[in-house]
């Protein structure tokens, strides 16, 4: 049978790999994955929301909807932007399958065959395999713990005429952590105007801080229309419910509407009717208020098994937000053979090489705070801890 040219480049995620291994060996420790808590999903209010739903408006919320989403849901996105230093309407957003369907619109949107994205070096994996059908290219940008170094980017952009839009992580990078400094993100504008560019701003993780100052966002700082800002209800609410949305110009909205119709004709109206009676009726605030204090303890024990019991030749990188923690251990470690070990003693994380489009370092590793509960964080970086000192001895 003939496949479509696009498929030779399409191959599996080194993630669902690691996951498969987990799978295989069930009560492994597993800092791999970027879940959330599933104690912390909110399944009591969900479930007296949708059974008010399916009393009272079955008809409705079983019915088609429009393809910008449900408009109750717009507006009230449209108001969690204002957290974001944007002012915007329901014209403003589309809502999605989650950021990742975000992320595969701004990909139909913008690339084509051979076109270049700029994206940060390491980079979420989900996007770049997003971007992967179009047949585009990926180029790297390096970063420190304060974003993209700019005179990296401005090379780039200097030497790729064929670029054709800049994706980037600001807020708890996945998979680093790293935030991006304010001067960054405005100088990040200044290159995007001066080229011509569109933002793709991935905010997944923007309202788990756990410590500091919100930063304003690249989309807070937009003249220019240029970027498209992708919100989710992943990491705040939950993963499974797939509602995500796009905040961006309404010219652009009106462009992502027409290829949202084309690839799904509309979001899920039960499911988005559910998220509006949820916001209605139930405090975001003080749902995000208990998950980010878990997860703050999460990340605090993470942190001092780290401090107190690495070796001292793994660096680090400190995350005031998200769900991770990036490990630079001496280049002669390769963490995928490490993997190897960790899973035999019962732990798992993400070797770091698979962050990167075009080969990086193959010494790194993730690792998520999130997911597994206390103890386990506990006992399973301790392992960590130990295999990490027999390697390095
Ligand atoms: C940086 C980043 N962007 C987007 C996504 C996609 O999330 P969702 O489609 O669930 O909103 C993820 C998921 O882990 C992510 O880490």
């Amino acid at each position: 049978m003939y496949f479509a040219p696009r498929m030779d480049e399409l191959k599996p995620s080194d993630i669902r790999e690691v996951m498969k291994i987990i799978a295989a060996k069930p009560g492994t420790i597993s800092f791999a994955g970027g879940l959330p808590a599933p104690e912390l999903f909110p399944s009591e209010d969900l479930r007296e929301v949708v059974n008010g739903l399916l009393n009272d408006k079955a008809g409705q919320a079983l019915q088609y909807g429009a393809t910008l989403g449900y408009q109750p849901l717009r507006e009230k996105v449209a108001k969690l932007m204002e957290r974001e230093g944007v002012k915007a309407t329901a014209d403003n957003i589309i809502i999605t399958a989650g950021s990742q369907q975000g992320l595969s619109l701004s990909g139909m949107l913008f690339l084509d065959k051979d076109d270049v994205i700029i994206a940060e070096s390491p980079s979420y994996l989900g996007a770049l395999s997003a971007f992967k059908p179009t047949e585009s290219q990926v180029v790297s940008v390096a970063c420190d713990g304060g974003g993209m170094l700019m005179d990296d980017l401005e090379r780039v952009l200097a030497e790729t005429p064929n670029a054709r839009m800049i994706y980037v992580i600001p807020n708890f990078q996945n998979p680093t952590g790293k935030t991006w400094t304010m001067e960054r993100r405005q100088k990040l504008i200044e290159l995007a105007n001066k080229y011509d560019l569109p933002v793709i701003e991935d905010n997944a993780y923007g309202e788990l801080r756990y410590e500091g100052e919100r930063i304003p966002s690249i989309a807070s700082i937009d003249t220019e229309g240029r970027v498209v800002h992708l919100g989710s209800f992943s990491k705040i609410l939950a993963p499974g419910l797939r509602v995500g949305w796009i905040s961006a110009s309404p010219e652009l909205i009106l462009k992502f509407e027409l290829l949202k119709y084309g690839a799904d004709l509309q979001p899920n109206e039960l499911v988005e009717m559910m998220i509006d009676g949820y916001l209605g009726s139930f405090s975001l605030d003080e749902h995000l208020k208990k998950i980010k204090a878990e997860y703050k303890a999460r990340r605090d024990l993470m942190i001092d098994v780290i401090r107190n019991e690495f070796p001292t030749e793994a660096k680090w990188y400190y995350p005031e937000g998200g769900m991770f923690v990036w490990i630079e251990l001496p280049e002669r470690i390769n963490t995928r053979e490490l993997l190897k070990k960790a899973v035999d003693k019962g732990v798992a994380f993400i070797p770091g090489g698979s962050f990167y489009p075009n080969g990086g370092i193959e010494y790194a590793f993730r690792i998520n705070f999130s997911n597994m509960k206390s103890d386990k964080i506990v006992q399973g970086m301790k392992i960590l801890a130990e295999l990490l000192r027999e390697e390095l001895k």
